[in-house]
Formats: C-alpha cells, sequence, structure tokens
C-alpha cells in the first residue's frame, strides 16, 4: 500500500527573525505543496523525484546517523554555535533527508523500512517554508504507512525536531504553519503559543529572487552576532508592527498592511538580512505604486509585493527574470491524499 501525503509552504506576513527573540510572527500557508508517498520496504529508499537523485540505507544506518546530528546538535546549542552540525548536513544532498528519516523511525519505532518519492512545487530554501514543508510530510507519511495515528500537534512536534537538525535553533513557526495551514499568530515557546489569524481576501505576488547563498541558520547566527543594543529596538519594533498587522488583516486594508511591508523590511534590511536585487526589487515596487518585503531568513529568496494591479509586480518580475507567483493565502494544512 502506498501513502501519499503533502504539506504547503509558507510565507511570513511579518515577524521573521524576531520571532527567534520571543517577538509574534504571523505566518500563512500558500497554495504550492510538497508531496511525499511511502510505502514498505526492507530498507530505507529515497527518490528525489524533482532532481532524479535516488538513494538507499539501512534503517540502523539512518537511525544512527540521526542519533549522531543529534548529539552534535546538542553540543552546538550548549555552546551557541552549530557550525559542525551545518557542516555534516551540507557534506552532501542525502545527509539531512538521512537525518530527517533517521529521526522519525527513531521516534515511531517502525517495524518495516521505507520507500520514500519527494516532490516539491516549494522552491528550495527561499523562504517558502521548503524543509519545514517536507519535515511535515515525511514525518506523517512515514507514520500513516506504518498505521500510526498522529494527531497534528505530534506531528508538528517530531517536524520541529527535524527542523531543529536542518537550522540549528528555529523557532517552530515554520513547521507549525505548515502542518496547521490557514494563517497563524505564533510566539515559540514550551510549548508555542498559536492562535488562528483572521483575514479578509488578502492576495498577495511572490517574487523569487533566487536561491540565497547563506542558509536560514546561518542567517538567524548574523543576526545573534549584532550587537544587543542595535538588535534590540528594532525586534521591538518589529513586534509592534506584528500587533498592527494583525488588525490590519481582520479589517482587510490592503494598504495599511501594505505600509506595514514597507516598515518590516526597512527593519529587516537593517538587520542585514536583505541583498542588494531584493533592495532593487523593492525599490521598483514603491515606484510602481506597491509594497514590498522579504519573507522568512532572506539573504535571497522571496519577496511579498502588493500591488492593485498584480500585473505591474508581473512586469518587474518579467524584467528582472525572476519567477512570479499570485496567490491567496490560507492554504490546508498536512494532509493525506486521495485519488
Ligand atoms: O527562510 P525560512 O523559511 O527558513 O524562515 C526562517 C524564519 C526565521 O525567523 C528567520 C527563523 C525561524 O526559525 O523562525
Amino acid at each position: 500500500m502506498e501513502v501519499r501525503v503533502s504539506a504547503p509552504g509558507k510565507v511570513h506576513l511579518i515577524g521573521e527573525h524576531a520571532v527567534v527573540y520571543g517577538k509574534p510572527a504571523i505566518l500563512a500557508a500558500v497554495g504550492l505543496r510538497c508531496h511525499v508517498s511511502a510505502k514498505a520496504a526492507d530498507s530505507v529508499c529515497i527518490n528525489l523525484k524533482d532532481s532524479g537523485t535516488k538513494a538507499e540505507f539501512g534503517i540502523e544506518e539512518a537511525m544512527d546517523f540521526a542519533a549522531e546530528a543529534r548529539s552534535v546538535w546538542n553540543d552546538g546549542r550548549q555552546r551557541n554555535d552549530f557550525s559542525a552540525l551545518f557542516a555534516i548536513m551540507k557534506k552532501d544532498n542525502i545527509s539531512p533527508l538521512k537525518a530527517m528519516v533517521g529521526t522519525v523511525m527513531s521516534e515511531l519505532k517502525p517495524e518495516a523500512g521505507v520507500s520514500l518519492g519527494i516532490s516539491s512545487e516549494i522552491p528550495v530554501g527561499s523562504g517558502m517554508g521548503s524543509s519545514a514543508s517536507l519535515a511535515v510530510s515525511l514525518t506523517r507519511a512515514i507514520a500513516e504507512m506504518n498505521g500510526v495515528r498522529l494527531s497534528r500537534e505530534r506531528n508538528n512536534e517530531i517536524a520541529f525536531r527535524l527542523e531543529q537538525l536542518l537550522h540549528g535553533s528555529p523557532s517552530g513557526g515554520d513547521n507549525t504553519a505548515c502542518c496547521y495551514g490557514n494563517a497563524i499568530w505564533f510566539i515559540k515557546g514550551s510549548p508555542s503559543a498559536v492562535e488562528p489569524v483572521e483575514m479578509k481576501g488578502m492576495r498577495l505576488a511572490i517574487v523569487n529572487t533566487g536561491e540565497p547563498e547563506r542558509t536560514t541558520g546561518e542567517l538567524v547566527s548574523a543576526v545573534r552576532s549584532l550587537d544587543e543594543a542595535y538588535r534590540n529596538p528594532r525586534m521591538d519594533e518589529l513586534e509592534r508592527l506584528a500587533h498592527r498587522m494583525r488588525d490590519s488583516l481582520a479589517s482587510g486594508s490592503a494598504e495599511n498592511t501594505g505600509r506595514i511591508f514597507d516598515k518590516a523590511q526597512d527593519l529587516l534590511a537593517e538587520l542585514g538580512v536583505s541583498t542588494e536585487k531584493i533592495d532593487d526589487l523593492v525599490s521598483d515596487v514603491k515606484r510602481a505604486g506597491g509594497h514590498a518585503k522579504l519573507s522568512g531568513a532572506g539573504g535571497g529568496g522571496i519577496v511579498l509585493c502588493m500591488h492593485k494591479d498584480a500585473g505591474k509586480i508581473m512586469e518587474i518580475a518579467g524584467e528582472n527574470g525572476y519567477m512570479f507567483w499570485e496567490t491567496g493565502l490560507g492554504a490546508e494544512g498536512v494532509k493525506i491524499e486521495t485519488e
């Protein structure tokens, strides 16, 4: 029997980076999804359908590697430096998957191995939650294949452990948004605070400026290394903006939401996570009468744009050779796909 699961990507409407410091973030699920199929096998077989990469290893090997990665993670947490973990994960493109599958297997203790088929519509490492969406759908697929009915909470909890191995010390916002879907108000903690966010008819034009050179973990570390006296007031301002955005989304005022986008983008640029390409795109969008901000860790990746006429954003994206999507927000969270 083959099980097929999918989970959405997400965008950060506000609060990325600030969320790492205990501030609220608003995230919304988008229509692009990660798809994982799973069927029983003797070993662990992985087929990355988009790139044609295939790998096979033993269940023990996956669990041992996950245990080793977890121990390097524990070390990194104590020293507040995850560079050793990132080095292991960057070794090749199968290591992160081996650690993820090994972790899920250690958590669920399944009797059989698994053959996984993975494909994703979400651009990789670009602020749209590609890894979180994979973590959530992979966990659910392996559980379902073994007849384990995971609650959404437990699904999210395991996915968070996978995200920790990939990003060091993530807030958990990404996996929560991909697991639950819709739009959420998120404050990290144990447990994290998660509330639904009311959104009236919010549509976005999303432009992808290209895959960032630095990973989420590296960008989070770069912000952490800023002087606190410089960083903290900007995080406080992002918190105030998050509250204003929640009201603005509920009232459906696109103009207000757009103005909050612009302020958030200025602050994220001051924190050093924007790029020249993003800055140029944001200037073009503003000159055309719209609003724009980066989404997620930054250092490249996607920019959320708002304009009364989405065609204007499409033109600007086209002139720069960037990918463009127009999308509503609030897609369904992780789900089992039926034929
Ligand atoms: O770029 P993404 O999708 O990995 O989002 C990262 C968001 C941060 O706030 C920068 C980190 C986090 O863990 O929340």
